[in-house]
């Protein structure tokens, strides 16, 4: 009876051991990020990349905020060094952050209140005249990068003087002339202040912002989607279509194999 019993409670482990065993290898991920495992999973190769689409990249930011800038300069502009990236990404950047803003009745226009004063409300104005002025994504966001570069090459907010970093950037960036008016006209006149208006209210429809720089992928903020965008945005976009679109990009595999 005594050697039955152990002989069942062996079979008994003997079994369960083996099943965990089997859960476990099952467990394996079948993905990694990096090496030749990726191959296992089957691609789309004839995903459809209109821009409806595209990864939806929506970007709160503050022309003087120092995590904006931080953002700008590092994650994004290393992007703008791969220009495919943007057959994949539709990317907004709306400039207000955490301002107030108040119609003016006399004026007729909205005034700001900005979060790093006067000189980011000009900042942002120009910006938002950026984004919505330059046919170009990646010419805009190329300004938009030169704009933050320039901006902090100043040891005193109060002194930043836009006209003087418009003209080198206009420069640098090998802006077209005719680009360069329309940004100009935008920044002086009444649209850039209802293009600052529009931020405003994307801004504020944003119920659950915390922080700028506030970030959401396909409309949802995710603080781990977050975290990678400001870490590197082209790893992340390779690992969004990756994960959630069964596509491998082209220029992907070169990228984690770099990482
Ligand atoms: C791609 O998608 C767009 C929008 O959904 C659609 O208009 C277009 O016909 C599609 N193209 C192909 C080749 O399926
Ligand atoms: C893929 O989608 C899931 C669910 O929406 C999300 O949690 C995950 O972060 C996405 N992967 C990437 C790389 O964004």
């Amino acid at each position: 009876m005594n050697l039955i019993n152990a002989q069942i409670i062996l079979t008994f482990l003997y079994l369960n051991v083996n099943a965990l065993r089997f859960a476990l290898s099952k467990q394996q991920p079948l993905m990694k990020l990096k090496g030749q495992s990726l191959i296992k999973k089957p691609f789309q190769k004839n995903f459809n990349f209109s821009s409806q689409n595209k990864l939806d990249l929506e970007i709160y930011s503050e022309a003087l905020c120092p995590d904006c800038q931080q953002f700008i300069l590092g994650s994004l502009q290393k992007a703008l060094n791969d220009d495919i990236i943007f057959d994949y990404l539709n990317i907004k950047i709306y400039f207000y952050g955490n301002a107030e803003e108040v119609f003016d009745t006399q004026a007729n226009l909205f005034s700001y209140r900005c979060q790093h004063g006067l000189k980011e409300c000009e900042g942002n104005r120009i910006s938002n005249c950026i984004m919505n002025k330059i046919n170009s994504i990646q010419k805009a966001l190329e300004l938009i990068v030169c704009l933050e570069e320039e901006i902090k090459r100043y040891a005193q907010i109060q002194m930043v003087n836009y006209d003087k970093i418009l003209n080198k950037c206009y420069q640098k960036k090998k802006v077209t002339n005719q680009d360069l008016k329309k940004i100009l006209k935008c920044n002086l006149g009444e649209e850039g202040n209802i293009l600052q208006h529009f931020s405003a209210q994307k801004t504020e429809l944003q119920t659950e912002l915390q922080f700028v720089p506030w970030i959401l992928v396909d409309g949802k903020y995710d603080i781990q989607q977050y975290n990678s965008i400001t870490k590197d945005l082209i790893l992340f976009v390779c690992d969004y279509y990756y994960q959630n679109r069964s596509v491998d990009l082209p220029f992907c595999q070169q990228k984690r194999d770099s990482v």
